[in-house]
């Protein structure tokens, strides 16, 4: 360990507004963490916050967070465009767009920005680490940290190896994963981890099933969640993570590893390139116009 090396994680940036990036401030933040949300404009932080305040809300009700906490958690998360902000962190968690350029770039910026000591994590679900390392000066300390949505709600944290990255990161990133009471899983660095390199397939080959006609959507979800005792159908799932997302991800897997199994089914593909994303777009397998 070089002496510049981050010892101690206080100070959390998390790039990013989404529905991920919104999820790990509000756990980092429920963890006692000070926490900088970035986003490119302030319409997509306001939406972050808002998603935070929501789940927040969500939990008091339930009655196991009272509303002062909940106002503290919500107040140490700053909110801002401002992407020197991500400079007073002794880690960034990237949680953008699941675009490899995109992230290449978004790390190539945080490594010049960032105290040199500190960790540099991607929330992809599914892009190299060692590829996104290899864009900064700084590759022992860029990791995987792949967290799953509901962030706030799902426990696993699959922490990802990069091929360069040394026993100090993985050690601090591990730590911190149980500080946000999540289960680190360790996992090395191929393409979808082991996460993703499952379900996706599971998820695809349902899509497959409703182009095919083997079932109706519902019928497929029944069968999945009846017979297997999953919270969510495979095509709910789809819905809920995004297709664009799943679409990109089977990419991933298909070119990484080179096999026809993972091909991404033509149906995806279509509803994709119609816009219908999901709950995102509020249409995908379901609607959810009127939710
Ligand atoms: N914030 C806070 N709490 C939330 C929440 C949120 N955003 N969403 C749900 N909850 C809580 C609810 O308050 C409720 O708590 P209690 O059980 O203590 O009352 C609990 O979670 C269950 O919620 P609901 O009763 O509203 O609804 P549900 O029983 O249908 O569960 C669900 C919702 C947790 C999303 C469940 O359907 C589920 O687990 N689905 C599968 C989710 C999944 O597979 N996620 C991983 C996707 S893959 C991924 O993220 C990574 C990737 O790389 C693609």
């Amino acid at each position: 360990m070089t002496d510049q090396e981050t010892t101690t994680i206080r100070q959390i940036a998390v790039i990013g507004a989404g529905a991920m990036g919104a999820g790990i401030a509000q756990t980092a933040a429920a963890a006692g963490l000070s926490v900088t949300m970035l986003d490119v404009d302030n319409a997509a932080v306001s939406r972050g916050m808002q998603m935070i305040a929501g789940s927040l809300d969500r939990i008091v009700k339930k009655g196991t967070l009272t509303a002062t906490d909940a106002e503290a958690v919500r107040s140490r998360v700053a909110g801002t465009t401002d992407f020197g902000a991500a400079s007073a962190a002794d880690m960034v968690i990237e949680a953008a767009f699941e675009d490899e350029s995109v992230k290449c770039d978004l790390f190539r910026r945080l490594d010049a920005a960032c105290q040199p000591g500190a960790i540099l994590a991607s929330n992809t679900s599914s892009i190299s680490i060692t590829v996104l390392a290899a864009a900064t000066n700084r590759p022992e300390r860029v990791i995987g940290m792949h967290f799953f949505n509901p962030v706030p709600v799902m426990h696993l944290v699959e922490i990802v190896r990069g091929a360069r990255t040394s026993d100090a990161t993985y050690a601090l990133t591990e730590s911190l994963a149980h500080s946000l009471s999540k289960t680190p899983i360790a996992v090395n660095d191929y393409p979808g981890f082991v996460s993703n390199r499952i379900l996706m397939p599971m998820l695809n080959e349902a899509i497959f099933c409703l182009m095919e006609g083997v079932a109706a959507r519902d019928a497929i979800d029944t069968v999945m969640k009846l017979g297997m005792a999953h919270p969510m159908g495979p095509l709910q799932l789809a819905d809920f993570i995004g297709l664009d997302v799943c679409l990109s991800i089977m990419e991933v897997l298909h070119h990484g590893l080179g096999d026809d199994k993972y091909r991404p089914c033509p149906l995806l593909r279509q509803m994709v390139a119609a816009g219908k994303l999901g709950r995102k777009s509020g249409e995908g397998f379901y609607s959810y116009a009127q939710r």
